[in-house]
């Protein structure tokens, strides 16, 4: 049997160990937590499961080669050494995905610069001819991470951020990064067993990353292609293979509801799960989150508007009608905020029941879960510390 080859799956800050033991759940038997990310071992399938399967991994790397380098010189040089032809040929085409936290090197754009030097400058010294990069669709992304003074070459075999699923079709103002979307439910532990809502939906990411997540679909199916797919060593049978042997649609039980006062997202969201064949799965209506209610046991995952487009007083006071619609129209739920306004979040006047930080893309924002009392909330005296 061929020896396992380290991989190494990125994910969001926050996800590491929730990727560590998706990973496991996919068939990596060791796995090892870094910072944004999970080291792991594994053949083949596993590298092709996890891009098609996982829903935590941001872009999984294979790494090929790593050296020590303070200088331009030396990073030209190292790079140079390897023997690229075992991936590349002067007719693909390569690009380099640069990511550099180092005092010795501080522009990213520089570094990538010199790889694609290094590479194309041996290609033309061996067989006079280079292939040419292209940004934008490359048959090879390669990856460069300098940490101090560590520099790592990797093949992405991504070939590309999975955060890309290939299923949107549209987009109500900024919608969730959609591995973001997923961290923040498999965080909050649901799985599909009870009901689901995002109340202020937007363009419905929360909403369709649950029904994915409940019907047990891989996030995958709909991506149309992957890094390694253009590796000179693809196993074409393998890959059918692992395509064949992805878990099947599971029944779900319980409803999965996207929710948001504008008709416009509701529309487009609407849409979108018919497109994507989700309409069994996912209820899309139109409401204004005060005037709804729920069942106890419900399991509420929102990503209310941060202010952006708000004036600071009215996002203060969509805050505290969250808070007074959770407290007495949602008894019994686990209701969960992302929020990048901390003074809008005081306004809530619930008490956390946990919190944490997470980034949307440059963003810190916090994730607050809350749970409502059960029953009339006027029966538990502790209700008064519920704001
Ligand atoms: C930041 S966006 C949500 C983005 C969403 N998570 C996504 O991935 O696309 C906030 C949404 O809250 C909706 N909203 C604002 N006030 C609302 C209310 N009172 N009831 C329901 N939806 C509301 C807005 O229309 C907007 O679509």
């Amino acid at each position: 049997m061929a020896q396992p080859e380290k991989f190494h799956a990125k994910t969001l800050k926050g996800f590491e160990s929730l990727l560590a033991d998706e990973l496991k759940s996919l068939g990596a038997e060791r796995t090892e937590i870094v910072n944004r990310g999970v080291a792991f071992y594994g053949g083949r399938a596993l590298l092709y499961r996890v891009n098609l399967a996982s829903r935590l991994s941001i872009r999984v790397l294979l790494p090929l080669f790593r050296f020590e380098a303070t200088d331009a010189d030396t990073l030209y040089r190292r790079v140079k050494r390897y023997d690229w032809s075992l991936h590349l040929d002067n007719k693909m085409t390569f690009a380099i995905d640069p990511v550099v936290h180092s005092p010795y090197f501080n522009n990213s754009h520089y570094v990538s610069q010199k790889v694609k030097d290094a590479i194309a400058d041996r290609f033309r010294e061996q067989t006079h001819l280079r292939p040419s990069v292209n940004k934008d669709q490359p048959d090879l992304l390669i990856n460069v991470h300098i940490s101090g003074r560590w520099v790592t070459l990797s093949l992405d075999s991504s070939g590309g951020s999975l955060h890309k699923r290939g299923y949107r079709t549209g987009q109500f103002e900024a919608p969730l990064n959609e591995v973001l979307a997923a961290g923040m439910i498999m965080t909050t532990g649901w799985s599909g067993d009870t009901p689901f809502l995002d109340p202020m939906c937007g363009s419905g990411t929360l909403a369709i990353e649950a029904a994915l997540i409940a019907a047990g679909i891989p996030p995958g199916i709909f991506r149309k292609q992957y890094g390694f797919e253009n590796w000179k060593d693809f196993d074409q049978e393998l890959m059918e293979h692992v395509v064949k042997n992805l878990p099947q649609e599971k029944e779900v039980k319980v409803p999965i509801i996207a929710r948001d006062i504008d008709p416009e997202a509701v529309k487009l969201v609407r849409q979108q799960v018919e497109q994507m064949e989700l309409s069994h799965l996912v209820e899309v209506e139109q409401a204004d989150f005060a005037d709804t209610k729920g069942a106890e046991g419900i399991t509420i995952v929102m990503n209310p508007p941060y202010g952006e487009r708000m004036k600071p007083g009215d996002i203060e006071s969509l805050y505290g009608i969250i808070g007074t619609t959770l407290k007495h129209n949602y008894p019994g739920a686990d209701a969960w905020i992302l929020s990048s306004s901390k003074q809008a979040m005081g306004r809530v006047g619930l008490k956390p029941a946990s919190k944490r930080m997470l980034y949307n893309g440059s963003l810190e924002c916090s994730y607050v879960n809350y749970k409502t009392f059960k029953g009339n909330w006027k029966d538990h005296k502790s209700g008064e510390s519920q704001g």
